[in-house]
């Protein structure tokens, strides 16, 4: 049994020990905004915070989070989340979506450790999201607008 939490909930999981945490948090506990790519860590698709620090959840085995804390977009409810979600929906930045939760998870950790980031700083900490509608112009502006609601 690992026992662990999810957005601030506590779970106990009868699984193997190399499951991945993406599956436990789809199939098991159906948190399914994280979503399933690549599964090898190439794309970003399943980035969740793993205490507040982005981590590719296809990759990461739930004894990895024994103990520790997930946070899903379900539950990423911190003022850098709102203030990304309001700049998303403000500049219409997703296509299809499916890339978008894990864009704003890896966003979200780079407003926490940097609040105002250059188009370098946004660049370097999104590079491993993939996005094949490529939205990438829309994303770094709203990442901008959202370091800008928060200043105020
Ligand atoms: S599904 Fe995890 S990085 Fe692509
Ligand atoms: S919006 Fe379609 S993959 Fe990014």
């Amino acid at each position: 049994m690992i026992s662990f939490f999810v957005n601030d909930k506590p779970h106990s999981i009868d699984a193997a020990p190399d499951t991945p945490l993406l599956w436990v948090l789809r199939d098991n506990l159906g948190l399914t905004g994280t979503k399933y790519s690549c599964g090898v860590a190439l794309c970003g698709a399943c980035t969740v915070h793993l205490n507040g620090a982005p981590v590719r959840s296809c990759m990461t085995p739930i004894s990895a989070a024994a103990g520790q804390k997930i946070t899903t977009i379900e539950g990423a409810k911190s003022k850098a989340v709102k203030a990304l979600q309001d700049a998303w929906v403000k500049l219409d930045v997703p296509q299809c979506g499916y890339c978008q939760s894990g864009q704003i998870m890896s966003a979200a950790a780079l407003l926490a450790r940097n609040p105002h980031p250059t188009d370098a700083d946004i660049d370097a900490a999104l590079d491993g999201n993939l996005c094949r509608c490529a939205t990438y112009q829309r994303i770094r502006a709203a990442v901008h607008q959202a370091a800008r609601s928060m200043k105020g």
